[in-house]
């Protein structure tokens, strides 16, 4: 039997893998226009982190996570999300003390064991972007905006912005308590799910997608009704914003997302082309992880893009590996002077080629066609006894000589053009 990859792990092959530069590159491109830097943690961590960081009740901590004892007797979890590790390398670094309005942005694999499909990975990668020790409504604003332009960035136009509150540490908790009233006499009917999480953690009912729960759902008290006095003020702010910036959302009371951590904004951008698994980013404000963590009393925003489901969005771009020349020595006498060139073109930064197991001009032509290769480079007995190369312009059919001591200053300058 061959050895195939893990339930639920994906390879990403070279015709993928354009698309994938595309999101990195605009990542990095577009977060330091918004003043972010980067910051890489590693992919595991102490278990006891995300189960403080996330909440134990949400899904992600108490069925999700790959987690295994180290073998002095520890307990690790590979990171089922970014945003733990990067609150926990703040604190660790203090970089809040020389920095009190940090922006950080993270790349990189994420491990949850979901059950697989469309969309949804057990191994998967998120852009995640974090911004700490800012509490106005004017970041919550930016962040919102900032997530939006990576999407334009990586070509992706069609898509929904979908905006709550969940209010915080002091409106929650009663909000909480009238949702657990009402679903006492109600849970008996729901599903298996809801009835646990009526009493352990009723905002998570919010979340489930039983059809038969619908109903009895949208009955349920909304947040929004319950927002103390500055959680509804920071969120017609935030409201206003959007607004005078042009970025159009849709309210839904019911999003109040898979972690714990979050308070007042939430937030999520979904698609229609993706099925079931819709979200392509989801984030929040966080105000109090720091502190539950053990660092400063900072707050926190932002929010984390799955890659896998951005490459479906994304326009293929061409997919083919580069070839600026390729190099044709047709004459055993050549392939010495052909690999010399080849090695000074590479080392110029040019992607030459040519292909050594001398064949007819007629099929490596056709090679030199299926690469895409931009230049010909041949050298033929007639070409090795002048002292020239034949040198073609695949674009333009156009074919010229130039001398041997100027082949490579030639096809530089070509190349670059
Ligand atoms: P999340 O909603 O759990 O948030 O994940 C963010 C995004 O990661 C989702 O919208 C989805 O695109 C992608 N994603 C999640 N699970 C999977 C999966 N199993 N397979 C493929 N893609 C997946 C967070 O992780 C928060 N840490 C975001 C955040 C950052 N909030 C504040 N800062």
């Amino acid at each position: 039997m061959t050895i195939q990859a893990v339930r639920g792990t994906r390879d990403i092959l070279p015709d993928e893998v354009g698309v994938w530069h595309r999101m990195e590159a605009a990542a990095r491109d577009l977060f330091a226009v918004y003043g972010y830097r980067e910051l890489r943690t590693p992919i595991f961590e102490e278990t006891e982190l995300f189960a403080r960081g996330i909440g134990a009740e949400t899904d992600i901590v108490s069925k999700e996570m790959y987690t295994f004892a180290d073998r002095d007797g520890g307990s690790l979890t590979l990171r089922p999300e970014a945003t733990a590790g990067i609150v926990r390398a703040v604190i660790e670094h203090g970089l809040l003390a020389t920095d009190p309005a940090l922006k950080v942005w993270a790349l990189g694999p994420m491990f949850r064991r979901e059950r697989p499909q469309k969309g949804r990975y057990r191994q998967f990668h998120q852009v995640d972007v974090e911004a700490l020790g800012l509490t106005s409504p004017t970041i919550d604003a930016e962040t919102i905006e900032l997530a939006l332009a990576y999407l334009d960035a990586c070509g992706v136009g069609e898509r929904e912005l979908v905006l709550n509150s969940v209010g915080d540490r002091n409106c929650r908790p009663a909000y909480v308590q009238r949702l657990r009233e009402a679903l006492r006499e109600k849970a008996s009917g729901m599903c298996a799910d809801c009835r646990r999480r009526a009493e352990t953690n009723p905002l998570r009912v919010l979340d489930c997608k039983v059809p038969e729960d619908q109903a009895t759902i949208e009955a349920l008290p909304r947040i929004a009704d319950h927002l103390c006095a500055e959680c509804a003020v920071h969120f017609a702010e935030v409201r206003r914003q959007l607004e005078l910036l042009g970025i159009p959302y849709r309210l839904d009371p019911r999003l109040v997302r898979g972690l714990d951590y979050y308070v007042r904004t939430t937030f999520e951008v979904t698609s229609n082309r993706l099925g079931a698994q819709s979200s392509i980013l989801g984030g929040g404000r966080y105000d109090g992880l720091v502190k539950d963590l053990g660092g400063p009393d900072a707050a926190g925003i932002g929010f984390a893009v799955g890659l896998e489901r951005l490459a479906l969005l994304v326009p293929a771009k061409e997919a083919r590996g580069r070839c600026d020349v390729f190099l044709m020595p047709l004459a055993p006498a050549g392939l010495d002077k052909a690999l010399r060139l080849q090695r000074a073109l590479r080392q110029a930064g040019v992607a030459a080629m040519l292909d050594p197991e001398g064949r007819s001009f007629k099929s490596r032509m056709k090679q030199a066609d299926k690469l895409g290769a931009r230049f010909v480079a041949i050298l033929g007995d007639d070409e090795i006894a002048r002292g020239v190369w034949s040198v073609r312009d695949m674009a333009r059919s156009a074919q010229q000589e130039v001398p041997e001591d100027h082949v490579l200053e030639h096809l530089k300058e070509k190349a670059n053009a």
